[in-house]
């Protein structure tokens, strides 16, 4: 139920998941806040909100911008991330701008006295070499936990939804290739998650207060390696492909072969290729307990993912994910 008082700020409208927990907040009867960099990029698509949101200007970068914004706010939302820089120097320094991004949230989190932060991070183990983007979704996690304002932490694999961009890797790479050259990462075991299934847990979280503080695993309802993935894609799609496995192409070269078949930008690719090698699973189920759902079986996630993108550009325009339609 909706607390009279709560108040929701939403960072990251304009995105992948943003986009998505707008909705789904504004169906619930929430009053929200958008912090937005630009307020064109917000648009909402399908049928118009119950109640419109308040739209404020606010970078994560500028620190002058984010009281005003988090003013009288009792939950925030923090679904930022800085990957996709436009030239190799900017790509390289996500992780930087990240921690800043982070840094400057919680100070001005803790100055506003918001009671909470729901975090959206990635999957991935500490005692593995992570990745470069891995480690820094770790980095935010420890940063937004180490302030007074209680933070819950969800740490997802790849997210499949229309628009998001693991998925769009995954749909690009199977639609055009009829011959897959496979290289060892493709076998890494992940715990993919449907979408809804992520907007979900975000509002449970938010509707449950034992879940503040915590640090929780959350994934769908089977392991699979990234074979397993693009093979279930391709039943779905009645798409006969040829995976064949072999030892040598580094996620590096992959990097680059991904980028030149798919629309995904460069910036986003090579950090997220990266962190293929490493194992993506729930080690820690207690959000089952805490908010329990119905997970989405992968085929049916997929199918539902797919249908979204024939209703036309399944997502919310980001800068750092900007895909052509799958029809062009
Ligand atoms: N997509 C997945 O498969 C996946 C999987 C696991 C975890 N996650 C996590 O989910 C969260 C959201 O990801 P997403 O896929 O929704 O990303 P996305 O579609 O790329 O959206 C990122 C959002 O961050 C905003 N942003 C970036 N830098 C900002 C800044 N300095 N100040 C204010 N806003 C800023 C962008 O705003 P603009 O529109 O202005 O650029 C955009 O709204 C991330 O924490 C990510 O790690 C995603």
């Amino acid at each position: 139920m909706v607390k009279n008082d709560e108040r929701v700020l939403l960072t990251g409208p304009t995105g992948f998941i943003g986009g998505r927990l707008l909705r789904a907040l504004d169906e619930k009867g929430y009053r929200v806040r958008c912090l937005v960099r630009l307020s064109e990029k917000l648009t909402i698509r399908g049928e118009p909100l119950r109640r419109d949101p308040e739209v404020v200007y606010g970078d994560l970068l500028r620190p002058e911008t984010l009281s005003a914004a988090l003013e009288g706010i009792t939950t925030a939302y923090y679904l930022v991330h800085s990957m996709g820089g436009r030239t190799i120097r900017e790509t390289k320094a996500f992780a930087e701008r990240d921690r800043k991004a982070a840094l400057h949230f919680l100070s001005a989190a803790e100055a506003a006295g918001v009671r909470r932060i729901i975090y959206l991070g990635g999957l991935g183990e500490r005692s593995d070499e992570l990745s470069k983007h891995l480690a820094s979704r770790n980095e935010v996690a420890d940063i937004l936990q180490s302030g007074r304002v209680q933070t819950t932490v969800l740490r997802a694999a790849v997210i499949i939804g229309a628009g998001g961009a693991s998925f769009e890797i995954i749909r690009y790479l199977a639609e055009r290739l009829p011959v897959m050259i496979c290289p060892k990462w493709i076998q890494t075991r992940s715990q993919p998650i449907a979408v809804q299934d992520v907007i979900a847990y975000l509002i449970g979280c938010l509707e449950n207060e034992a879940t503040a503080g915590l640090r929780l695993d959350i994934g769908g309802p089977e392991i699979l390696s990234y074979a397993d993935l693009v093979r279930i894609y391709c039943r779905v799609r009645k798409l006969k492909r040829l995976l064949i496995p072999v030892p040598f192409l580094t996620p590096r070269l992959s990097a680059y072969w991904i980028n030149l078949v798919t629309p995904v930008p460069a910036g986003i690719v090579f950090p997220l290729v990266e962190g293929l090698k490493n194992e993506a699973v729930c080690r820690d189920n207690r959000i089952r307990d805490l908010v329990p759902i119905s997970l989405t079986p992968m085929e049916q996630a997929i199918c539902q993912a797919l249908a979204e993108e024939s209703m036309g550009p399944g997502r919310l325009p980001s800068v750092q994910s900007c895909f052509v339609s799958w029809r062009s």
